[in-house]
């Protein structure tokens, strides 16, 4: 299958090692701007979740896996953590790692695991102790005063070294207990980067930052060559510590990928998505969404960077995936709120072509990281992105197929409620939200007795175009319209046949039943409970 995908254009996007014959790696292939998670020689979609951060013991999977049951996930994000499999140095302990995969096979769940190792949120809690307790041999790094920051500097090669080498005994223990491929993908590092100290102000580094900018990254940006600061003017300090970590998560990466060549990626705390120069904090050397350039020029061996996005607001949301969906990057969502208002969502994910979307902390451990997620993680938060992972498990690899070949658009509902709507080919789309199913919104009586969705952060849709007339549809509490986009006079928009169903293993379509008479009268409503439909629309002339 994926010499076949490379016969037809599709390229690996980060620098890998074929995959073997008889039992094909998983790789991210791309074409044409769009990408594709390939799983078994396959394309998969990733319904994902992520465990909380100390759910990374075989004492706590029993209050993992029943929730990724609920859900309905075909991934779980896990930690594998540096102070767990190398407590002391150069003595490793795989336990966890066995006990993981042992059980995500019974389960029939991916893994991906997220090594926690010099960077975690920043800090080096995750390195093991004596990584931490010894800070003339792995460095922190300083303040512009020489005062100590907690965060360890990118610029020392004994922590690189000593990282690497944890990571690479970890993939080297993946390639031989895991032949099948229960892990997917590898996140390296978590959100990597400093807080209140935009870089390393160190000797070394200061020698570096006063220097030239690398001749390879002045040629990936195309810009004139020059100091830092002559180059990236006022994100000069945060060019220079996304370059210097992006460099040390690729060796980190290219290690690993000698070993066993799947994907790795990076993800990032977010900055305001407005902002940049806000953003350039928040925090400084991560692949923050203002320096994924950098970051895809420092390294090339991470097949894509991903944002974790925990904001409410749709727009901010919006632009943050609009961000992160780039031509020469797979938008992946590793984390995202685990509260009822931010399972919408899921539908602006998939219509960016999302190949992964990841609700963080879905565990029965309970805890909870409100505000950035849910209060309480009960059945009807779990219910909230269930009901769609119901919908999409079964046609996991068909949508993800489809979304990588055709236009595809999304909408969630925002904090207005106000209809949104796209342009797809000759059609217009109309979404609106907080609708009965029956009737229009201005119908007096209907003025009075609004429907009680519209006041609740519930709602979205993703459509895509299969032809120039042909569309599939899902949704939830969302009521959708198709018009054409500049009817010539006395043209009107018609739909010739709508079909809820679903796809069979084997990527045909499987009618359930026609949508006619009142459930097409009123536009296409969709209801708590998510459905996929085939829709022909035509012209009436
Ligand atoms: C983002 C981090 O990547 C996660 O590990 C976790 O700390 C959340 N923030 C907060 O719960």
């Amino acid at each position: 299958m994926i010499r076949s995908m490379a016969a037809l254009g599709w390229s690996l996007t980060a620098l890998a090692a074929p995959a073997s014959a008889a039992q094909p790696l998983p790789q991210l292939v791309s074409k044409d701007g769009h990408h594709l998670l390939m799983v078994d020689g396959a394309p998969f979609l990733m319904l994902g979740a992520q465990a909380n951060n100390s759910s990374n013991y075989p004492a706590a999977l029993p209050k993992v896996w029943p929730v990724i049951r609920a859900l309905g996930a075909n991934t779980l994000e896990i930690p594998v953590a540096w102070e767990q499999i190398e407590p002391v140095e150069g003595k490793f302990d795989f336990s966890w790692v066995d006990t993981l995969i042992d059980q995500a096979r019974r389960e029939h769940v991916r893994i991906v695991p997220l090594w926690f190792g010099t960077w975690k949120n920043t800090s080096p809690n995750y390195a093991p102790s004596w990584v931490k307790m010894d800070n003339g041999r792995f460095p922190r790094m300083r303040t512009a005063e020489g005062k100590t920051h907690s965060v360890l500097s990118p610029h020392a090669r004994t922590t690189l070294e000593a990282d690497k080498k944890a990571f690479v005994a970890f993939i080297a223990h993946l390639k031989a207990v895991d032949p099948d491929n229960v892990v997917i993908m590898v996140q390296v590092e978590n959100e990597i980067g400093s807080y209140g100290l935009a870089r390393d102000h160190a000797p070394e580094a200061e020698r570096l930052f006063r220097g030239p900018v690398p001749a390879e990254l002045i040629r990936a940006l195309g810009k004139r060559p020059g100091t830092w600061s002559e180059v990236f003017g006022e994100f000069a300090e945060q060019a220079f510590a996304s370059w210097h970590m992006a460099r040390y998560a690729d060796e980190i990466a290219a290690a690993g990928k000698a070993v066993k060549a799947i994907p790795m990626y990076a993800n990032s705390a977010l900055g305001d998505p407005f902002n940049a120069k806000s953003a350039s904090t928040s925090p400084s050397g991560g692949p923050q969404w203002n320096m994924i350039d950098v970051w895809k020029a420092g390294a090339p061996h991470l097949d894509l960077v991903a944002p974790d996005i925990y904001n409410r607001d749709a727009r901010e949301f919006a632009a943050l995936l609009d961000h992160y969906a780039r031509p020469d990057n797979a938008l992946m969502v590793p984390e995202t709120g685990n509260s009822i208002d931010h399972a919408r969502f899921f539908w602006a994910a998939l219509g960016k072509g999302a190949i992964g979307y990841a609700p963080f902390g879905m565990d029965a451990t309970g805890y909870s990281n409100y505000p950035l997620g849910g209060r309480t993680l009960d059945p009807a938060t779990i219910e909230a992105f269930a009901s769609k992972y119901r919908l999409f498990a079964p046609i996991a690899r068909t949508w993800a197929r489809i979304a990588a070949s055709n236009p595809i658009w999304g909408s969630a509902k925002g904090a207005d409620g106000a209809a949104q709507s796209g342009t797809m080919g000759r059609w217009r789309i109309n979404v609106q939200y907080g609708q009965w199913q029956f009737g229009e919104s201005d119908w007096t009586w209907l003025k009075s007795d609004p429907n009680p969705a519209r006041d609740q952060p519930v709602g979205g849709v993703v459509v895509a175009q299969t032809g120039p007339d042909e569309f599939l549809v899902a949704g939830s509490d969302a009521r959708l319209r198709f018009g054409l986009d500049k009817p010539a006079a006395g043209e009107s928009a018609m739909m010739v046949r709508v079909e809820e169903g679903t796809f069979d293993e084997d990527g045909s379509w499987r009618m359930a039943r026609v949508w006619n008479g009142d459930q097409t009268d009123y536009g296409l409503n969709f209801t708590a409970e998510p459905v996929l439909l085939k829709v022909k629309m035509g012209v009436l002339k």
